[in-house]
């Protein structure tokens, strides 16, 4: 039966709900050009010792905080503090988290908005409405206002119906669709010609940037983005968990699941951009660069797609609906962090928490379309760059330093009752008390000061 404050039914519902978070616009479309920009095949490997190094311990600590807890950031923390100063910093940090959670939200449905219309821009051109098709693509502001808006009305109804029936049925439908479509569309685009080339500069590594230290500061960034730490959603997530389920099995499922569909989603992308080259389109910046950032999604790959015709219609249509739908089951995870606070804290009704939240969130993206050239930036690398790996430091202080080692094993063992022989009870617990704060603050330290 379910709690009153939800559950995950099932473990499979979990793992596709964590797995809809992790995966999103960061993986489809930050990792392949993050990885072109930064040696290729380097950056990849980087990645992945990141990865599973340093954030698949900080998800672990989210994890093991929320299912014990029950909780929402503010509170869980404050429940594993044993005393009044730590209790104080506990829910100064869940609320540094709520704030970054609603921050990541109202800049990622900007560009979740983006998508939407050039979902809707394909059925625009079929049904012959040239004009919307060419409203839908270009960089209006009354564009831009409206379908942040619908893409906030569709998280917002998802967060309505609650975990079981909201986040859980959502991400059940939602994750398995857009695996089938990512499949047939990295099928298609690596027979086209041209593809290959985009593999090659993909897969080889350059090593000779592995020592350098953007390459890392960028991988670290985009694992912690990727799997969307540091913030609560993981925590809160965990605190829908049944008590019976693995931790560390189902953390690591969700960790490979997310640095996969990354890996898989630079199968796509760079080939795409060479076959672009092939139909005459530019490819490198005028510095000599490849086309990343905005460009890439909504200018190249749309180009390409409108030069294969009829067939890339439906490309194109499928392209955006992945990205589409990507964006959705990671952006219901970031709103159900400041929901379930408002829940829990103020006795508010999930509907009515879940409806203000996102109308603030509404104004806060408003906010930023309105003065993007000042606040989109600022607010992307103030909060993705410093504040998710400041987080995740946080947390893994709160579970090692703050929180008792044995809560922790009791905690574990519920679903994994040999843990304590096990090589991850061997590893985690110095491991993410040591070594994963300090190797954080150094790449921390690293961006601030390049
Ligand atoms: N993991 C998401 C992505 O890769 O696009 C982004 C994200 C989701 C970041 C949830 C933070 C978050 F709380």
């Amino acid at each position: 039966m379910p709690s009153h404050r939800g559950e995950f039914s099932s473990k499979a519902g979990f793992i596709l709900a964590a797995s809809g978070s992790a995966v999103g616009l960061g993986n489809i479309w930050g990792f392949p050009t993050n990885a072109a920009e930064n040696g290729g095949g380097a950056f990849v490997l980087m990645y992945f010792v990141l990865a599973f190094c340093l954030a698949y311990p900080a998800l672990m600590a989210e994890l093991i905080i929320g299912r014990h807890t029950k909780a929402n950031m503010v509170h869980a923390l404050q429940i594993i503090s044993p005393d009044r100063t730590s209790k104080s910093i506990g829910k100064l940090t869940g609320y540094y988290g709520i704030l970054v959670a609603s921050l990541i939200l109202s800049f990622y449905s900007i560009v979740a908005g983006w998508m939407l219309a050039y979902l809707v821009d394909p059925l625009a051109t079929l049904g012959g409405f040239n004009g919307l098709s060419d409203w839908l693509t270009s960089n209006s502001m009354a564009r831009n206002l409206l379908f942040t808006g619908l893409f906030l009305v569709l998280t917002c109804s998802v967060i309505a119906a609650g975990v079981e029936h909201g986040i859980e049925k959502w991400s059940c439908r939602l994750m398995p669709a857009l695996l089938v479509m990512f499949a047939g569309l990295i099928l298609y685009v690596l027979i086209q010609p041209g593809a290959i080339a985009g593999l090659k500069v993909y897969l080889i590594p350059d090593f000779s940037q592995l020592n350098d230290p953007k390459l890392i500061v960028s991988a670290l960034g985009q694992a912690f983005f990727s799997l969307s730490l540091g913030v609560g959603t993981m925590l809160i997530y965990g605190s829908y968990l049944r008590p019976e389920e693995n931790l560390p099995a189902v953390g690591a499922i969700v960790t490979l699941v997310d640095s996969s569909i990354a890996f898989l989603a630079g199968l796509l992308v760079l080939p795409a951009l060479f076959v672009a080259q092939q139909y005459g389109l530019t490819i490198y910046t005028e510095s000599g660069n490849l086309i990343a950032g905005p460009d890439l999604i909504f200018q190249t790959l749309p180009a390409l797609f409108a030069g294969m015709g009829m067939v890339g219609t439906l490309v194109a249509l499928v392209f955006f609906a992945l990205m589409s739908i990507a964006a959705l089951t990671s952006s219901i995870s970031m709103l159900e962090v400041p929901v379930s606070y408002t829940i829990e804290n103020h006795a508010t009704h999930r509907r009515a928490a879940t409806w203000l939240t996102g109308a603030a969130i509404f104004v806060v993206s408003s906010a930023i379309i309105v003065n993007f050239e000042a606040l989109f930036g600022l607010v992307v690398t103030l909060t993705t760059e410093y504040s998710q790996p400041l987080l995740g430091l946080l947390l893994c202080v709160f579970a090692t330093w703050v929180w008792h080692r044995d809560m922790i094993l009791e905690e574990i063992r519920s679903g994994h009752p040999e843990v304590e022989y096990s090589l991850f009870w061997k590893i985690w617990p110095s491991y993410a008390k040591y070594c994963c704060p300090l190797l954080i603050l150094l790449v921390l330290a690293q961006s601030l000061t390049s």
